[in-house]
């Protein structure tokens, strides 16, 4: 620690997005350098495992030496090294996590490992200068849909998840069908410009007394609609079915993310991960909020996908909080909130 300032160096590889970010205290982004592999693998229609890892293995020290330029620092200047070990791709999570051993390793640093999760909440710290736990956050991206009360820094519990597809699944994978490409969530977004989100209704699976999600009888419902046509010779209003396929999302979301609020009785929301870019949900939950008094927050939208500004930002408060690991981490794909 140099003049009370704790310097992160962080490193993201969980999936397509070679990350690596310097962060001071939590909150001020020194540099954020990030090498996507998104091109490369939308000719697949989604991320290859065993490419990504090795397309992390080409990227990772380049990014690593880039991101402290940047910054205009030296591994002298750095307090900790945080990386994301968990959850994500085996093969991706490995790669930066043996850089991030072996930096340790030859510096002596310490390693702070960082749930990706968590990762994806602290994007609004640095977004939000003053913002502060106790909050609820709706977590949304490729991977995971879930509500989770964030009661400090550190810790914090689910209160829902998705029991079947995430969110930014479920916009993946009809964006594909639709022959709109990978990732499909930001195209969807720009297809449904000036589309009427209300043309077209989809099938939704009720659950009661939950705050759990369930994604796979609206993107069923779907693609039953699409086939119909297609068998039919039927056009349909591309514009208009993915509007009304988004809002339908979000509608979901935001029913789900209000009934935490009322049952915690904690009044702040916060937004997180790749689909918190999304414009349908953030216009709904906008409207929610304003209409119930709650403030609500979200990550600036370079923060909402995969970086390591919000490893490094999530490491930190682990760091002061006392956090090391021991350089035998390994991977955990499947790791859980509650560490
Ligand atoms: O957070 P992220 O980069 O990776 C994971 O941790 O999974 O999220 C990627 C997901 C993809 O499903 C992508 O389609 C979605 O976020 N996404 C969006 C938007 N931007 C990214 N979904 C809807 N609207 C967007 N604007």
């Amino acid at each position: 620690m140099k003049n009370d300032k704790v310097v992160i160096l962080g490193i993201e590889t969980s999936c397509d997005e070679t990350a690596c970010s310097i962060v001071c205290n939590g909150r001020e982004v020194l540099s954020n350098v990030i090498a996507s592999q998104a091109d490369f693998h939308e000719k697949y229609g989604g991320v290859v495992p065993e490419l990504a890892s090795r397309m992390h293995v080409d990227a990772v020290f380049s990014v690593i030496s880039e991101s402290l330029d940047l910054a205009g620092l030296t591994l002298d200047d750095v307090d900790a090294v945080a990386v994301t070990y968990g959850p994500g791709l085996v093969g991706a999570l490995l790669v930066g996590l043996s850089a991030a051993k072996g930096l340790c390793e030859v510096t002596g640093l310490p390693l702070v490992g960082v749930n990706h999760v968590k990762g994806h909440i602290a994007g609004n710290y640095i977004s939000h200068g003053d913002l502060r736990p106790p909050f609820i956050c709706l977590c949304v991206s490729g991977g995971t849909s879930a509500i989770i009360q964030v009661d400090d820094y550190c810790s914090m519990k689910y209160l829902g998840r998705t029991r079947d597809d995430a969110a930014g699944e479920a916009l993946d994978k009809i964006a594909r069908v639709i022959g709109l490409g990978y990732p499909g969530g930001p195209k969807m977004d720009k297809a449904a410009i000036g589309g009427n989100s209300e043309a077209y209704t989809f099938s939704r699976t009720h659950m009661l007394d939950t705050l759990d999600f369930s994604f796979s009888g609206i993107k069923t419902s779907a693609l039953n609609q699409l086939n119909e046509l297609k068998m039919k010779g039927d056009g349909f209003n591309l514009a208009d079915f993915v509007a009304s396929y988004q809002q339908h999302i979000a509608n979901e979301l935001v029913r789900n993310t209000i009934k935490a609020v009322e049952k915690t009785g904690v009044n702040t929301i916060c937004l997180a991960g790749g689909v918190s870019a999304n414009s349908f949900l953030r216009r709904e939950i906008d409207r929610e909020c304003e209409n119930k008094n709650i403030r609500v927050f979200y990550p600036d939208l370079k923060l909402c996908t995969d970086n390591a500004a919000m490893i490094a930002s999530a490491g930190y408060f682990e760091y002061i909080n006392g956090k090391r690991m021991d350089l035998s981490l390994n991977a955990i794909p499947s790791l859980p909130l509650e560490e």
